[in-house]
């Protein structure tokens, strides 16, 4: 992959809910390892357009591409998804018939290459692996990731409104997340194999770092309930993170701090970036926040980018002021 290319690349991406168009056609590129803000006043489509990314919701129009793999995308032509079958398995039956006149085999091998291709696509069609996802996108069939595909291939969120388990401890709403890129499956946790205990521990000492990372080490055992309201957002970025994400959503991580608690969360922000590497975009009223740390700001307005640009272009662009910052913000205010 060409350095330069965008992690996150959305073209005319739009999604309405019946008649309303909560987001329409935006296109932006967000390049790795780059903060990247999205501002705009309430119901912009701001948080529609996380959902969108993160395969909460379909796109209505566009695509949305993460490092150059289709990430979501209107469900396109997939009727045709039946005929991919039946094609596998007739073929796996043809051949199993060819192999039984070769060998002078009982006539049930041509069963048997039946049961076995049609198995096989039919498992292959559940799992979505990326051939699968290859061989329908080159026969025009196309269907958006789903959310733990999402999550598998990269993409992390947190919540506008804060998502934790709140009677588990800080150090397992962590370890819960880690479980999207561990291998353990249910009969290794019911019967507690050897493979189970290892994973569990790795995920723990990984969890104990990210708890770190974001400051919390002392409150591994604190239940999340109990955390300050501040500490509970710097949860959620930890939890998010556990799953090694390549590109990190933020749904205003300092709506409802306090000044000191907002300075933290922007060191945060940056120093996440530059430890882990990934690539952030954060939605954000707290100008502060936001000035302070994009490289680049996108701006909606009534589902529509309105402007795009460097902190310094947007806090002078008339349009944005009009619609969203107000004269004080340019004059600072
Ligand atoms: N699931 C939904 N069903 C219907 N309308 C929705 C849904 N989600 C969002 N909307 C509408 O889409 C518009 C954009 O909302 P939202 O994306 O939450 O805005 P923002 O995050 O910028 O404040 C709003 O008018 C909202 O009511
Ligand atoms: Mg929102």
């Amino acid at each position: 992959m060409n350095k330069s290319s965008p992690v996150l690349e959305l073209k005319g991406v739009g999604r309405s809910f019946g008649g309303l168009i909560a987001v329409n056609s935006v296109d932006l590129e967000v390049a790795a390892g780059s903060i990247t803000s999205i501002i705009g006043p309430n119901g912009a489509g701001k948080t529609t357009l996380f959902n969108v990314i993160s395969g909460l919701y379909a796109p209505t129009r566009g695509e949305i591409m993460l490092n150059g793999v289709v990430l979501a995308t209107p469900d396109h032509k997939t009727e045709r998804e039946a005929l991919v079958w039946a094609a596998v398995a007739v073929t796996g039956s043809v051949l199993g018939a060819v192999a039984g006149l070769a060998i002078d085999a009982p006539a049930g091998l041509a069963g048997v290459g039946a049961i076995v291709s049609s198995g096989g696509i039919l498992l292959a069609a559940v799992a979505r692996p990326s051939w699968y996802t290859r061989l329908c996108s080159r026969l025009g069939i196309r269907r958006s990731a789903r959310p733990n595909d999402v999550v598998f291939l990269g993409v992390a969120r947190t919540f506008q409104n804060i998502r934790l388990f709140k009677e588990m401890s800080a150090l397992e709403n962590v370890m819960v997340g880690t479980h999207a890129r561990t291998e353990v499956g249910l009969f290794d946790a019911l019967l507690n194999t050897r493979r189970f205990r290892q994973t569990e521990s790795a995920s723990e000492t990984q969890a104990l770092t990210l708890l770190e990372a974001v400051g919390l080490q002392k409150q591994a055992n604190v239940a999340a309930k109990n955390l300050a309201y501040g500490d509970q957002r710097k949860l959620e970025v930890a939890r998010a993170l556990a799953s090694q994400p390549k590109l990190l959503l933020l749904d205003e991580p300092a709506a409802g701090m306090n000044p000191a608690e907002t300075e933290q969360m922007i060191e945060l922000i940056k120093s996440i970036r530059d430890k882990f590497g990934v690539t952030v975009v954060l939605i954000e009223h707290d100008m502060r926040v936001v000035m302070g740390i994009s490289e680049k700001i996108a701006v909606l307005d009534h589902g529509e980018k309105i402007a795009e640009g460097t902190p310094l272009e947007i806090r002078s662009n008339p349009r944005v002021i009009e619609a969203y910052l107000g004269r004080g913000a340019a004059t600072g205010a």
